[in-house]
């Protein structure tokens, strides 16, 4: 049955089949919570630096941006996935770019241009307290600033987010590396960390999602700062790439799935060779399959997330994959 709305969900618009399956999966968390059904923790332990952890039963998560009004998540938990991102959310709420902002392209890859549409932070939080209750698993908030906010007070627009989320989520994913945002991108430099970690909640771990499309001096300068910061747990790597989609003729939107694969994976093995263990590894890009999934793993990523598979092969890749993960 899921199979069969998968493969009718594609011949349909993107933004329409997301609206459908949106529909759908409210539908089925509603069901599972008037059967009292729960979201328990996992076997798997994560230690997460400084002083934090992770219970989660698949080292496999959802990526962000599927979820952005944090109003999805009991029921794709129940697919399987260990854990959630949700989000990005913005203090205001935001209409996001002009449609169309999502294009499909082979090999089973999207473009998306979408510009951080969501609710607002007062909706999202709302969600978040309708709908935690007995989920166990981690729930990350990605937080990013309004497009409206200039970039010299994007600070208060993170902190804004921290401190109306921080008891809401077990941790924040600081998104710096949108392509759809103008200007959010300048955002990855030392001197922005610099001030935003001393907005860091103790409380909550905190990683840092960078772009696939950074120099590889830029990128290792960033990691080093990472490792060198105890509020920082770790990164997420990567976002969807402008380059790649730069390359297929799109003057807009960065481009997830299967053709991101070798840079997400070359990222993460490098980021691993500046942490040495140090810090947590999410590595996301291109994961479609158990294979792929597993060679994340091998680079040195402690938790995997998909976004754009899913799209394409439903909650079959989800059981595929946690099968063994
Ligand atoms: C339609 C769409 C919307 C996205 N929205 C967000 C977002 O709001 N925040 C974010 O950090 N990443 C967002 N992403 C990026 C994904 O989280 C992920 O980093 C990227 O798609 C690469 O993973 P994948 O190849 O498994 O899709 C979005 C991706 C897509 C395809």
């Amino acid at each position: 049955m899921l199979s069969f709305l998968s493969t009718l969900l594609l011949k349909l618009p993107p933004e329409t089949a997301h609206s459908i399956a949106r529909f759908f999966l409210r539908l089925f968390q509603f069901a599972k919570k008037i059967c009292g059904s729960r979201i328990a923790p996992g076997p798997f332990l994560i230690k997460i630096p400084p002083h934090h952890e992770f219970k989660v039963r698949s080292r496999l998560g959802l990526a962000a941006g599927f979820d952005k009004n944090a109003e999805m998540f009991p029921g794709l938990l129940h697919f399987g996935f260990g854990f959630v991102e949700v989000g990005t959310v913005t203090p205001l709420p935001q209409a996001g770019n002009p449609t169309p902002r999502i294009w499909r392209v082979a090999p089973e890859a999207l473009i998306n241009h979408m510009g951080f549409n969501n609710v607002g932070l007062k909706d999202f939080q709302k969600n978040l307290r309708k709908y935690r209750s007995g989920i166990e698993a981690p729930v990350l908030a990605n937080i990013g600033k309004n497009k409206a906010t200039p970039s010299e007070l994007a600070i208060g627009d993170y902190e804004q987010c921290i401190q109306a989320l921080r008891d809401l989520v077990s941790g924040f994913v600081i998104n710096i590396s949108s392509p759809n945002t103008p200007g959010l991108r300048d955002l990855q430099s030392v001197s922005f960390l610099q001030s935003l970690v001393s907005i860091l909640p103790d409380d909550n771990p905190s990683f840092i999602k960078l772009a696939p499309d950074l120099s590889k001096a830029e990128f290792e300068e960033l990691c080093q700062f990472v490792l060198n910061s105890d509020r920082l747990s770790g990164v997420v790597l990567t976002n969807s790439s402008r380059s790649l989609s730069e390359m297929r003729g799109f003057s807009e939107g960065g481009l997830s799935g299967p053709p991101l694969l070798t840079t997400s994976l070359d990222w993460v093995e490098r980021a691993r060779s500046v942490f040495q263990g140090r810090k947590i590894i999410i590595g996301v890009g291109g994961v479609s399959s158990l294979e792929d999934a597993q060679k994340m793993r091998e680079a040195g990523a402690d938790l995997v997330e998909v976004y754009t598979a899913f799209v394409y092969q439903g909650p079959r890749l989800i059981r595929e994959i946690t099968k063994t993960f």
